[in-house]
């Protein structure tokens, strides 16, 4: 599946900074293609817009933020968190803005540390994280980082029980039993439960992650699936410690997604200090990045699309993913899109970006002469 060709993506929230990130100015981002920039408006709240001067196509997000707008760093233009230009440095005092001038708004929120970007209006809201600011839990943004692989990739790997003896043969795979435990599946109308026992291996430096001290311990995994592209992992072991990994699997190319990672724990820093158990996780990941990075991006959704990947029992939630995935699909009128195809079925375009409602129900732009004159 080529993930930018499938315009029902646009219609999802996608976790796509970390607020924090936004303190020092706009930043870029390129989500599903789409090259957008994030700025906080003049409330301290995230914004997106289409990261295009209307004036002369320069990257907004070469700008800086001033006074609540977004001010283009060529010739001053700013821009309020709906697109609309506000400001033309080069106007005489009191001299209008022509109607118009503005460029794309997308849908932009604050959630969980994040700003979350929907290209069109969503379908769904945020998957929920009820630990997050809950007590009792603590929070450790994790991971934000860019990945040569696509978001079902990352997904299909994150329920899939047969690469631990392998792929994490050096961490906690134990591989002696490469022989996976089966989860028990139960599907929601936004994605599907997953839980199971697995084996885990317990060396004395992962014993304050685990708060268990036998060299071999088991994890009790819960994991969901929510549509698209996001995973809860609730993780516990027998001491009574969860580990709760939230993963926003974000598509910004058709071969290319970032890796957003919450953490949550019920101990404390004197249990387990945060960068103990960041440097744990990070062993891992790299393990899973290094292999899935090596895969071809573009993976069969459809399975009726036969002799291109082949599966096995263990599969299941992988297959359950391309399932619920091929369910939206048609949903919303599409069929998957690969490199086998493109170009030849016919295409759901995507909504093309415009200005916002605000600022496109204003008359359109006048005519060049009677514009700002030059
Ligand atoms: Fe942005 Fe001129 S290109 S103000
Ligand atoms: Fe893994």
């Amino acid at each position: 599946m080529l993930t930018t060709r499938q315009p029902v993506f646009r219609k999802f929230w996608h976790a796509v900074m970390p607020l924090t990130d936004l303190a020092d100015g706009p930043r870029p981002f390129t989500l599903l293609g789409e090259n957008i920039v994030l700025f906080l408006d003049g409330d301290g709240q995230p914004a997106a817009l289409k990261d295009r001067c209307c004036h002369r196509t320069a990257k907004l997000s070469k700008g800086w933020c001033h006074e609540g707008t977004l001010q283009c760093g060529y010739h001053g233009w700013q821009y309020d968190r709906s697109g609309r230009v506000v400001g033309i440095p080069q106007l005489d005092p009191g001299q209008p803005i022509p109607p118009g001038y503005c460029t794309p708004a997308y849908h932009c929120t604050a959630r969980y540390g994040y700003a979350w970007v929907a290209l069109e209006d969503p379908v769904e809201d945020i998957p929920a994280i009820p630990e997050f600011g809950a007590e009792g839990w603590r929070t450790i943004f994790q991971f934000y980082e860019t990945w040569n692989t696509s978001p079902m990739r990352a997904l299909e790997n994150s329920f899939d029980n047969s690469h631990f003896s392998f792929v994490h043969r050096a961490t906690f795979g134990v591989a002696s039993q490469p022989k996976p435990s089966s989860y028990e599946l139960v599907e929601s109308p936004t994605g599907f439960y997953a839980e199971t026992t697995i084996p885990a291996t317990n060396p004395p430096k992962f014993q304050r992650i685990s708060g268990v001290t036998d060299p071999v311990t088991t994890r009790h995994m819960r994991n969901a699936y929510f549509l698209p592209f996001s995973r809860r992992l609730d993780i516990e072991y027998p001491s009574g410690i969860r580990h709760v990994i939230i993963n926003c699997f974000t598509p910004i190319d058709d071969g290319r997604m970032q890796l957003c990672q919450w953490l949550f724990r019920n101990d404390t820093e004197e249990d387990c200090p945060a960068q103990t158990l960041i440097d744990f996780d990070d062993e891992i990941t790299r393990e899973d990045k290094d292999i899935l990075e090596s895969t071809d991006p573009d993976a069969v959704v459809d399975t009726r699309r036969r002799g291109v990947e082949y599966s096995m029992a263990s599969d299941r939630p992988g297959m359950l993913i391309r399932k619920k995935l091929m369910e939206l699909l048609a949903r919303h009128g599409e069929q998957e899109v690969h490199r086998g195809n493109v170009g030849t079925i016919p295409i759901v375009t995507a909504t093309p970006a415009s200005c916002s409602a605000t600022a496109s129900a204003r008359p359109a732009a006048a005519p060049v002469a009677q514009e700002v004159a030059a």
